[in-house]
């Protein structure tokens, strides 16, 4: 790849855009199958899922809404803060509405279990939690994902919808950066 085109800032391609596009397919098939006669509400966690709520939903055959939230996670280092905030709250009331949350990574999944508890206290008809990757130690905490895209190592990765410091969420391939990127 050139230098300076933004791929060229990977070590190491996780998944390519085909990976991620094959992986969606299966999901939305399960997805359209669960919700066939519910009045589906998908919920995006800004930034990062915005990606995965645009082909997650396009490769969906049944209707749904759309609506989001913006909570605060990493600031622009690589650690979990578990200070969670939020910046922007939904338009819809999904009291008695069949919720899916859209997720693109869940490492420790403290913003998550944040985001479910307040989620869960309007009082949904239903809440599911889908999310495109899953770090291992999502497991020590007890968010209970219905579908998820890729579980992958401990490491940082960026690319469709994941950022470095707000960058590199254009980059349609998934990957860990190089050391020189964080110098
Ligand atoms: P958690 O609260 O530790 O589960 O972190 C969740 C949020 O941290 C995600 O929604 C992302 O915004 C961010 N995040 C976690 N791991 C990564 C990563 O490897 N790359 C980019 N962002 C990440
Ligand atoms: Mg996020």
């Amino acid at each position: 790849m050139d230098s300076g085109h933004i791929s060229s800032d990977l070590t190491n391609v996780l998944f390519t855009k085909e990976d991620v596009a094959n992986r969606l397919a299966e999901l939305a098939t399960e997805i359209d199958e669960t919700y066939r006669d519910k009045d589906l509400l998908l919920v995006g966690v800004l930034n990062g899922a915005v990606m995965v709520m645009a082909d997650l939903s396009r490769a969906m055959s049944i209707h749904c809404s759309m609506d989001w939230m913006a909570i605060s996670s990493y600031g622009s280092g690589t650690q979990s803060s578990g200070v969670v905030r939020i910046l922007k709250d939904l338009n819809t009331d999904i009291s008695g509405r069949h919720v899916l949350v859209v997720e693109d990574i869940i490492d420790t999944g403290l913003t998550l279990s944040y985001l479910i508890s307040n989620l869960r206290s309007r009082e949904p008809a239903s809440l599911e939690i889908m999310t495109m990757f899953r770090k291992p130690e999502a497991a020590e905490n007890a968010v209970d994902v219905k579908w998820v895209g890729f579980d992958i190592p401990n490491e940082f990765v960026v690319g469709y919808g994941l950022d470095y410091a707000g960058k590199y969420r254009n980059l349609t391939s998934v990957g860990t950066l190089s050391p020189h990127v964080y110098s």
